[in-house]
C-alpha cells in the first residue's frame, strides 16, 4: 500500500521560495559582524520547516515498507499511514541546531582568531596563539549548546527504539534521566546553583534561599522523565501531540521575548539563557509546524512516540539550561495534570487497556470516551473512591444492579473532556483541549510574573 506522496507545484514553488529567501537571509547575517544570530536562527527554522515538510512527504512510503505504519482507529475506514514521522522531524531539527553553531559564536571567534578584519586586535595575536586570549571565548556556553544537542540525540535514540520494539513502561522510564546528564554536568560546572528562593510565608522557617543541593539534580532529571513521557500519554486524536507541544513552544518563547524586548532594562542577567532558549525552540517550531500540517485531522502521518520524546525532552533542556523549570513546570500544567489523574492506570491500581485513546463511534462519525471494563470485582475501597469521583463529574462509572462498578471512562484528560462534554468531531476535541493549554499557559505565565512578586520579594529576572 502506499500513499500519495507528491508535492504539488503549488508546495515546491512555496517550499523552494521560502528557502532561498532564507539562504539570502543567512547570507547577509556576517556583513554586520556579529552574525545576527538571532536573525540567522529564523532564516534557519524556515529551511528546517521547509526540509522537514518535504522529507515527511518523500519518506512516507519507505517508512511504510520498512513497517512504521500504523492504523487510524478513530477513522471509518483503518487505512494504514506511515508512523514515526517524528524522526524526520527530529533529525531535520538537530542538524539545523549543529549547523546553526557557528552563529552564536561568530562574534567571539572571530575577535579569539583575530579574523574577519578585527584589525585591533591583531597585536594580541600571539597571545592568541598561547591561549591567554582563546580564554575570552565562551567555552561554558558553547559546552551548554553541545551538551543540550547530546541529551536530545540520546533522546531520539530512545524514540525510534519504542516505536521499534514497544520498550516495557518500566524499562524506558529512566533512559531520558540518563540523557539528562550530559547537560546535568554543565549544569554543575557552570551555575552549580541549587538554592531555591523560598516563598515569603516559608522564610520565618527557612531562609531565604534554600539549598536542595543534590536533590537538586534528583529533580532535574525527573523533570527529564516527566516532560517526554507526559506528551506520550496525553495523545491519541489527530494532532494534539505536535500542536500541544507547539503550544507550550510558543509560550515558553514569548516568556524568552519579555526578557529581551526593548523594554527590559539592558543588558539583562537573564539575557544569554533566554536567547539560548529560542536558538533551540524556533527550528524545533519550524519542523513541528511541518509535521502538525501532515498530522492535523485528518491525518496522512503518525508522530509515533520519537517525537512525543524528543518534544518533551526540547523543554526539558531548554527549561533547565534556561534557568526556568518552574516557569515550564507551569506551561506543563495540564499535562502534569493529565499525569496524575492518569496514576491509577499507570501504576495498575485499576487495569490499563494498551490503548486509551477516545473511542470512535462509527455510526455517528463522532468520538465518545472509550471505557476499561473491570472485569475482576475491584475491591471496596477502590470502587469507593471510583463512585466518588463519578459524583464529582471527574470519571464516568458505570455501576450494576447490584451496585458493582463494571466499568468507567478511561483515565486520561482526552477522554475526561468528552465526558464534560459531550460527543464530539475528533478536530473540535483537539481544538477544545489546544484552547484549554494555551489558556492555562497564558494564565500560568501571568501569575509568574505577576503574582511572583507578592509570594517572592523580586522577580528573578
Ligand atoms: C500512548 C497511550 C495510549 C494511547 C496511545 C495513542 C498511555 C499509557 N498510553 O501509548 O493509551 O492509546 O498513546 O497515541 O496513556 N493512533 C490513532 N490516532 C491518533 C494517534 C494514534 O489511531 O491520532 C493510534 C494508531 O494506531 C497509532 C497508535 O495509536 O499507530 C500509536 O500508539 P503508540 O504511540 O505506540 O502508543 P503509546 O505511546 O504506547
Ligand atoms: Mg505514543
Amino acid at each position: 500500500m502506499s500513499t500519495n506522496t507528491a508535492l504539488s507545484s503549488t508546495e515546491t514553488y512555496s517550499l523552494l521560495s521560502l528557502s532561498l529567501a532564507c539562504i539570502a537571509v543567512l547570507s547577509q547575517t556576517f556583513v554586520g559582524g556579529d552574525g545576527e544570530p538571532v536573525v540567522a536562527s529564523i532564516a534557519f527554522s524556515g529551511l528546517a520547516f521547509a526540509s522537514c515538510y518535504a522529507l515527511i512527504r518523500w519518506l512516507g512510503n519507505a517508512f511504510i515498507r520498512r513497517g512504521f505504519k500504523g492504523k487510524d482507529l478513530s477513522k471509518q475506514k483503518h487505512t494504514e499511514i506511515p508512523e514515526t514521522m517524528g524522526a524526520v522531524c527530529a533529525m531535520v531539527y538537530l542538524f539545523t541546531i549543529i549547523a546553526f553553531i557557528p552563529w552564536p559564536f561568530y562574534k567571539d571567534i572571530v575577535i579569539a582568531t583575530s579574523g574577519g578584519g578585527n584589525r585591533d586586535v591583531i597585536k594580541e595575536l600571539d597571545e592568541v596563539e598561547t591561549g591567554r586570549l582563546l580564554h575570552k571565548f565562551p567555552h561554558n556556553k558553547l559546552a551548554s549548546y553541545l551538551s543540550a544537542i547530546l541529551s536530545l540525540q540520546s533522546i531520539v535514540l530512545l524514540g525510534i527504539g519504542d516505536d521499534l520494539f514497544d520498550i516495557r513502561w518500566r524499562h524506558k522510564v529512566l533512559i531520558p534521566a540518563v540523557a539528562a546528564i550530559p547537560m546535568l554536568i554543565v549544569y554543575f560546572v557552570d551555575f552549580g546553583v541549587t538554592k531555591m528562593v523560598v516563598p515569603i510565608p516559608l522564610r520565618p522557617y527557612l531562609g531565604e534561599l534554600f539549598d536542595l543541593g543534590w536533590l537538586y539534580y534528583v529533580y532535574m532529571a525527573m523533570l527529564s522523565i516527566f516532560s517526554s513521557n507526559s506528551i506520550n500519554i496525553l495523545a491519541g486524536i489527530n494532532g494534539i501531540e505536535v500542536a500541544q507541544s507547539l503550544v507550550i513552544a510558543v509560550l515558553i518563547v514569548l516568556n524568552d521575548v519579555l526578557y529581551l524586548s526593548p523594554f527590559t532594562p539592558y543588558p539583562h542577567p537573564a539575557m544569554d539563557s533566554h536567547l539560548f532558549s529560542i536558538y533551540l525552540l524556533l527550528p524545533f517550531i519550524g519542523v513541528s509546524l511541518a509535521l502538525l500540517k501532515h498530522n492535523w485531522y485528518p491525518a496522512k502521518v503518525f508522530v509515533g512516540d520519537t517525537y512525543c520524546y524528543f518534544a518533551g525532552m526540547v523543554f526539558a533542556v531548554d527549561g533547565i539550561l534556561g534557568h526556568f523549570s518552574k516557569t515550564l513546570m507551569l506551561l506543563l500544567l495540564p499535562q502534569a495534570f493529565n499525569f496524575i489523574y492518569s496514576a491509577p492506570q499507570l501504576f495498575h491500581i485499576v487495569p490499563c487497556p494498551r490503548h486509551r485513546l477516545p473511542h470512535f463511534n462509527v455510526r455517528t462519525g463522532l468520538m465518545e470516551c472509550s471505557r476499561v471494563e473491570f472485569k475482576k470485582p475491584l475491591s471496596r475501597p477502590i470502587a469507593e473512591v471510583l463512585k466518588v469521583l463519578h459524583r464529582l463529574r471527574l470519571l464516568d462509572v458505570e455501576v450494576d444492579a447490584e451496585g458493582q462498578v463494571v466499568s468507567s471512562s478511561n483515565f486520561t484528560i482526552i477522554n475526561l473532556w468528552l465526558v464534560w462534554f459531550g460527543p464530539m468531531r475528533e478536530d473540535r476535541l483537539a481544538l477544545g483541549l489546544l484552547a484549554f493549554q494555551t489558556a492555562v499557559g497564558i494564565v500560568g505565565l501571568l501569575i509568574r510574573h505577576r503574582m511572583a512578586l507578592l509570594v517572592f520579594s523580586v522577580d528573578n529576572w
